[in-house]
């Protein structure tokens, strides 16, 4: 399956039959991730199959500036941090349609929205990327990828930097 992945455009991606499952993110990519990057709140990236230019959206992710707090930053890692928010980018949503659901679209949407992540690091500092997830079974697909739990708080995980820099399909896709 051939998945291509662009920016939200409202005018021109068919978003109504989407179903990933999750109401809440069906009804954040059909009714607010336009406005939310109308407000410079959120990034939307949308797949379509086989090409761009089809409009109909098979999955999202979307992305926003954020920071992690020093007590949610698991000891192991926070050991020689200074005691103050560590900047982030947050993947707030993210989601594939039903009909898609386990070809690996979910993956690609994951590892895309990771390269992004390098490319904002070379001229804004990322510590992590962190992910809010909506519920115990999205907290295990993040975990199947190596994201680290917070501290004292359940559904929120974050991957450092350093980490991503060492997926190989992250460096492949910037070779
Ligand atoms: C979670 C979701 C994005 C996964 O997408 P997908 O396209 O079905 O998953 P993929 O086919 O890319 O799976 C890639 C790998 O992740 C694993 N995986 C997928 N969903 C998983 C889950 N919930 N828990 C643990 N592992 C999971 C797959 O088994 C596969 O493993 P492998 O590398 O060993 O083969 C998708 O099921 C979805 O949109 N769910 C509803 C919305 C949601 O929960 N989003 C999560 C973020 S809030």
């Amino acid at each position: 399956m051939n998945f291509y992945i662009s920016p939200l455009n409202s005018s021109f991606h068919n978003r109504e039959s989407f179903d990933c499952g999750k109401p809440t993110l069906n009804d954040y990519l059909k009714k607010i991730a336009g406005q939310d990057a109308k407000r410079g709140y959120s990034k939307t990236f949308v797949a379509t199959l086989d090409s761009v230019d089809n409009p109909e959206v098979v999955g999202y992710y979307s992305t926003s500036a954020s920071s992690i707090k020093f007590e949610n930053i698991p000891q192991h890692l926070s050991k020689k941090l200074p005691k103050y928010p560590a900047p982030a980018m947050l993947i707030g949503r993210l989601a594939a349609d039903r009909r898609m659901q386990g070809q690996r679209l979910g993956e690609t949407l994951l590892i895309h929205a990771l390269d992004r992540a390098v490319r904002v690091s070379s001229e804004m500092a990322i510590f992590a990327v962190k992910v809010d997830a909506i519920d115990e079974e999205a907290k295990r697909f993040y975990l199947h990828y190596g994201f680290i739990p917070f501290q004292n708080k359940e559904l929120s995980l974050l991957l450092p930097m350093t980490t991503i820099l060492t997926i190989d399909k992250i460096t492949n896709n910037r070779n």
